[in-house]
């Protein structure tokens, strides 16, 4: 579907990852022909700067979809459930940021550099995986291509942008109130954020794990094609801004080979290997906010599992976590003629 340039609705646009779309769309010289920023009742007819123009937002209404080549959605899986259709239905492709669409069998979930194949299968919507599974996978794809996965723990250390533009602005106010001695009021999460750590990311199931520890277990089979994967996770939030970081022990089928390890890392087009800890060199989520390459390193050959490696992986939850995995799908599909 080459134009020379396309109709683009962002969905959320007034949101974290919304902004961060309009940026990247903007930085990688996405051809936008019109763009159409949505998003609720309460920011309608509020201009939006894109591109050197300003733009006006409107509500995210069934009709609003009408002459749209794509939208991104990015305003939660409430929204996507109840309007993702509705786009479709008006020849409207939707990417879709939210949990709402991503084990549906019948909706691809993509990340490009793993498996864009799954693309030609989709129906009108395309889902954008999981923040901390997105980045985790970076850092795990290209060793599972060199030695077979076989299974993996992580532990993530969760960024407050992975909440939204109020989570980070709770996280300020936080650390703004403990330098003045105030007590640090919280709305946003059950505990207060700033100097703590809240290992509750999602909400809790019978088993004990959270939603968001699952998404890890449900699409990383999904995307790597592998309905036996065994995978356990830890979901921490964590008061850092930006970035996720994410540590990982995974085990092989086959023997490792720690110098091949980094080789698969360093020529995988989503990472970048950052590893030279005798030189205080290794990934931190600091330095990985507004990157597009995940940082992986820290590798050592595990010593829990025979053929195992452990490693960490940084990387902007709000770009290859969200914003930047959307656009690298939509480059995909609408192409530059
Ligand atoms: P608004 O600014 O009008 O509330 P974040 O993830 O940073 O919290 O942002 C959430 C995004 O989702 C915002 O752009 C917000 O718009 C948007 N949003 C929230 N509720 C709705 C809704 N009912 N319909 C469309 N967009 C919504």
């Amino acid at each position: 579907m080459a134009r020379k340039a396309y109709r683009v609705g962002i969905v959320g646009a007034t949101g974290a990852v919304g902004q961060e779309i309009l940026s990247l769309l903007d930085k990688r010289s996405f051809p936008v022909e019109t763009l159409r920023p949505l998003a609720s009742a309460r920011s309608a007819g509020k201009k939006i700067s894109f591109s050197g123009k300003k733009w006006e937002i409107a509500e995210t209404t069934p009709n609003a979809f009408d002459g749209l080549d794509f939208a991104i959605f990015s305003a939660g899986a409430s929204v996507s459930r109840a309007l993702a259709a509705e786009a479709v239905k008006r020849g409207c492709i939707v990417i879709d940021n939210s949990s709402a669409f991503r084990m549906e069998t019948s909706v691809p979930l993509v990340v490009p550099e793993i498996n864009a194949d799954a693309l030609a299968a989709h129906n009108g919507i395309i889902a954008n995986p999981n923040c901390s599974t997105a980045i985790a996978l970076m850092g795990i794809y290209p060793l599972h291509k060199a030695f077979g996965l076989k299974r993996f723990f992580a532990a993530t250390y969760q960024a407050v942008s992975g909440t939204g533009a109020a989570a980070m602005q709770e996280l300020e106010t936080q650390t703004r109130a403990w330098t003045t001695g105030d007590p640090p009021a919280h709305t946003v999460y059950p505990h207060p954020i700033a100097f703590n750590l809240i290992p509750h990311v999602d909400t809790f199931l019978e088993t004990g794990y959270t939603k968001e520890e699952m998404k890890m277990f449900d699409e990383s089979r999904k995307i790597l094609n592998n309905n036996k994967l065994r995978v356990s996770t830890t979901c921490v939030r964590v008061p850092v801004f930006r970035a996720h970081s994410i540590a990982i022990n995974a085990e092989f089928e086959q023997p490792i080979d720690l110098a091949a390890a980094r080789d698969a890392i360093a020529a995988f087009p989503g990472a970048e290997l950052c590893d030279d800890p005798a030189n205080k060199i290794y990934p931190m989520p600091f330095f990985y906010s507004g990157k597009e390459k995940c940082g992986v390193g820290r590798l050592r050959a595990d010593t829990a599992f025979d053929n195992g490696i452990s490693f960490w992986v940084c990387g902007d939850q709000l770009w290859k976590g969200a914003a930047l995995n959307a656009i690298q799908i939509a480059e995909i599909l609408f192409p530059k003629s």
